[in-house]
């Protein structure tokens, strides 16, 4: 099932750890992947290609086998990939031309009413000439080109940019909307067998279609949030992995290809070191050719410092709620009604019998694993056509659903999203799910009624989800991460029909259309909200178009995490047409940053960077549409940062800058009013941010809104202690 993936985290977590140190063992004998990195193109693809053999002829003293390389990077960036020893990787690595060597690792994968919850009302304006000049390249599982999403009614022909190729394999036929296809690794076409490609892609430039829902539930249109726009598919994982060296492929080919926005919803479980990751390397090149990528912040929230989406140059996508909330209610026999959580497309299951797993072993097993539900403590004859009751949704939904159960009711910790499930089941919070228990232990015979879900209006959100992996940088302290929330909770949007719903073997339902959650979801979201507003200024830079994006966005009244859970906020798609000013960044300040960082600039962005030349540049000092401080923990800070705005508002305005600050911090800016006499014209600021540092994991929201009376550009500024 999908939520296996959030909830098989920590397991994960332990696993990567571990390998990553038995990485550092001598194991000499050992061959595998390794991705040998090389920097920008040396000019001619011929050149390129014939590098890496006198390369690997040279240094591992023998003659370039066949097979030894798998894979080769030469449209956008050079590199390839190996199958070598610990040894020969090391060997690689002083090489001229290698920039880095690094093991090909695992990455994870991380509607209907979601859009008119965005644009808040149906008649948005639109560019829709210009919006089917748009490309997005789809980074993930594939896609299921047959769906009525992806249908290409009314689209004109093929954007003459588009470079690229329809390479889906046998029997994948493109068309006016999915313009290109690709598969890597050992997928033998594009198609989707998972459903999460076709999800995003739909999310992001899918057709409005009508009367949508699964089975009945969040019922409606779907539509995606640039209908007019083009889809490119990269497919580089399958069964909900990913594997690096292909997401570097599918980089290099959408690079050259010329997409104009990259989406991709996976990524680490926790935050690689930058240099090894594969999404900040081809995302800064794609960057260098002016395209933007979004990127999923992960769904290990909501552990401090967790998020694996870290460089500045990528817009990482938290989750949120949106408005329209789907439950499962419960009815027991003493008539009360408990409000469970899941999404429940079968019909009711009518009052019958109900069991907890303590009641239903064989007999052998301990209360713990009883209680758990473990499939070899659970006798069947005891459960068959009953309801299961267990205190392990893991455990719960495998052994109801293989020995026969009419239903399952368990406990979770994480009401604010709703899972499909193989079976009618239901997740009740732990207090609803206490009481039940006890209510259980006190009744003779007792009966209850699963009933099928519904959708009742949520006015919390948006609020964001439990899942959704915070900040703050690990690798970039000073730089906010993730950077706005988008809706990522219950989202109905196209799927495979290869696929179960519920993503568990067995389930035999075929739909569609699908209710997903995760930061997946609300990633294409973004893509889709950054083609929109590159249909309308189409020549504005990828840094423009996220500093539009995060200015307009709204704060989110909540607590814990704060900033390091949504960023600047919750996106609005309108409001980022028009963002008055924007912060502008250059590819050359993130060279000075990494230079800066003491990171070897060169494993990202080229070979050949002489940081000893370049003038230093601080991360809090780079012009990031919001600001991060990293202070001492209790001890007084106090810093100076600059920031320039860009005007892309009216040509004669005047800010005014106005000030929210935290109790305990003082903010000012000078200067506090900034005069344009024209379009394109840029200003300075400082912006002196002194207080006392909290207590470590504390953090002290203040934010800067510079405003004409009509635009409001807002930077959260944030201090904090690592
Ligand atoms: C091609 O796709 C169609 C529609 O999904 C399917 O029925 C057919 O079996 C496929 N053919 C091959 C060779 O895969
Ligand atoms: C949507 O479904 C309703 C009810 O089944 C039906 O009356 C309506 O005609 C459908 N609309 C479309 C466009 O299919
Ligand atoms: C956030 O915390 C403050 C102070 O502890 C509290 O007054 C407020 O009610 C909290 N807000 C929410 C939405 O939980
Ligand atoms: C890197 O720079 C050095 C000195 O500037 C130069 O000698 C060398 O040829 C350059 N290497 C490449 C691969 O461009
Ligand atoms: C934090 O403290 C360390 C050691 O006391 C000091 O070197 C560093 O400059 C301080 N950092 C800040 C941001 O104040
Ligand atoms: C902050 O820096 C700016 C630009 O370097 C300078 O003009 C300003 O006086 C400084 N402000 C403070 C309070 O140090
Ligand atoms: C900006 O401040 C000046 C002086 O306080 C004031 O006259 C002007 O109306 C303000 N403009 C806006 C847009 O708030």
């Amino acid at each position: 099932m999908w939520r296996i993936f959030m909830r098989l985290i920590p397991h994960l977590l332990l696993f990567i750890v571990s390998f990553s140190t038995a990485l550092g063992l001598p194991e000499n004998d050992d061959r595998r992947d390794y991705i040998v990195y090389m920097g920008k193109l040396p000019g001619s693809v011929e050149v390129a290609s014939a590098r890496y053999a006198d390369l690997l002829t040279q240094v591992l003293g023998r003659s370039f086998v066949p097979g030894t390389v798998t894979k080769i990077y030469k449209r956008s960036f050079n590199g390839f990939v190996a199958k070598l020893t610990k040894n020969e990787a090391d060997k690689l690595k002083g090489q001229q031309d290698v920039v880095s060597v690094f093991p090909d690792r695992i990455l994870q994968l991380h509607t209907t009413r979601s859009w008119d919850f965005l644009m808040q009302t149906k008649k948005e304006p639109r560019r829709k000439l210009a919006e089917t000049n748009i490309i997005i390249g789809v980074i993930d599982t594939g896609i299921w080109p047959e769906s009525e999403s992806f249908g290409d009614a009314g689209l004109g022909p093929v954007p003459k940019k588009w470079k690229g190729v329809c390479s889906g394999g046998q029997n994948f036929t493109c068309n006016r909307k999915i313009i290109g296809a690709r598969f890597y690794g050992s997928g033998s076409d594009a198609r989707d067998y998972e459903g999460h490609g076709t999800h995003t892609a739909s999310t992001a430039a899918g057709l409005p279609i009508q009367n949508t829902s699964f089975y009945g539930i969040a019922g409606g249109t779907a539509r995606g949030g640039v209908p007019g726009a083009r889809i490119a598919v990269y497919k580089a994982c399958g069964l909900a992995q990913c594997e690096t060296s292909d997401i570097l492929s599918a980089f290099d080919d959408a690079i050259a290809d010329g997409v104009d926005i990259i989406t991709a919803s996976l990524g680490s479980q926790i935050p690689p070191p930058i240099e090894e990751d594969v999404l900040a390397i081809g995302s800064f090149h794609a960057l260098a050719k002016g395209i933007l990528t979004t990127q999923s912040a992960g769904n290990s929230g909501p552990t401090w410092q967790i998020t694996a989406s870290t460089a500045p140059w990528i817009l990482s996508v938290a989750a949120s709620t949106i408005d329209r909330k789907i439950i499962t209610k419960v009815l027991t026999g003493s008539k009360t009604t408990v409000v469970g959580h899941s999404v429940n497309g079968f019909r009711s299951t009518g009052n019958i019998p109900v069991v907890y797993g303590k009641d239903a072993g064989h007999g052998t097993c301990d209360e713990a694993s009883l209680k758990s539900c473990l499939q070899e403590c659970v006798a069947r004859e005891k459960v068959l056509k009953k309801i299961l009751v267990c205190d392990d949704v893991q455990y719960g939904t495998d052994t109801a659903f293989n020995k026969g159960a009419a239903g399952l009711i368990v406990p979770t910790t994480e009401p604010d999203v709703a899972f499909v499930e193989p079976i009618p089941s239901a997740a009740l919070t732990t207090g609803d799910y206490g009481n039940f228990v006890s209510y259980l232990s006190k009744t003779r015979a007792p009966k209850v009624n699963i009933l099928k879900s519904e959708t009742v209006d949520d006015p919390t959100a948006p609020l964001v989800a439990s899942f959704s992996s915070s900040g703050p940088n690990f690798n970039f302290p000073d730089v906010m991460k993730p950077d706005v929330t988008a809706p990522g909770v219950d989202i109905l949007a196209a799927f495979s029909p290869q696929a179960s719903p519920s993503n568990e073997f067995g389930d035999t339902r075929r739909v569609s259309y699908n209710v997903l959650s995760g930061t997946s979801m609300s990633c294409p979201h973004v893509a889709g909200i950054a083609a929109y507003v590159k249909s309308f200024h189409p020549t504005w830079s990828p840094s423009i178009i996220k500093s539009a994006i995060m200015t307009t966005a709204r704060p989110l009244h909540q607590n814990g995490s704060k900033e390091f859970s949504y960023g600047s906020g919750h996106v609005d798609p309108t409001k980022a047409l028009a963002p008055g000013l924007v912060y502008e960044i250059t590819n050359d300040d993130y060279v000075k940053l990494l230079c800066t960082l003491g990171i070897n600039a060169a494993a990202i962005t080229r070979k050949n960077v002489s940081c000893s030349k370049l003038p230093k540049l601080n991360a809090r000092d780079v012009n990031y549409p919001s600001v991060v401080l990293a202070v001492n923990a209790s001890q007084p800070f106090s810093f100076n940062v600059t920031r320039t705005v860009l005007n892309v508002g009216p040509s004669h305005s005047t800010y005014n800058a106005s000030i929210v600050a935290h109790p305990g911090v003082k903010v000012a800016v000078f200067p506090r009013t900034l005069h344009f006499m024209s379009s394109g014209e840029k200003k300075k600021f400082s912006v002196t941010v002194s207080g006392v540092a909290p207590r470590q994991g504390e953090v002290l929201s203040s934010s800067l809104i510079w405003s004409d009376g009509g635009h409001v550009v807002r930077s959260p500024i944030v201090a904090y202690s690592p």
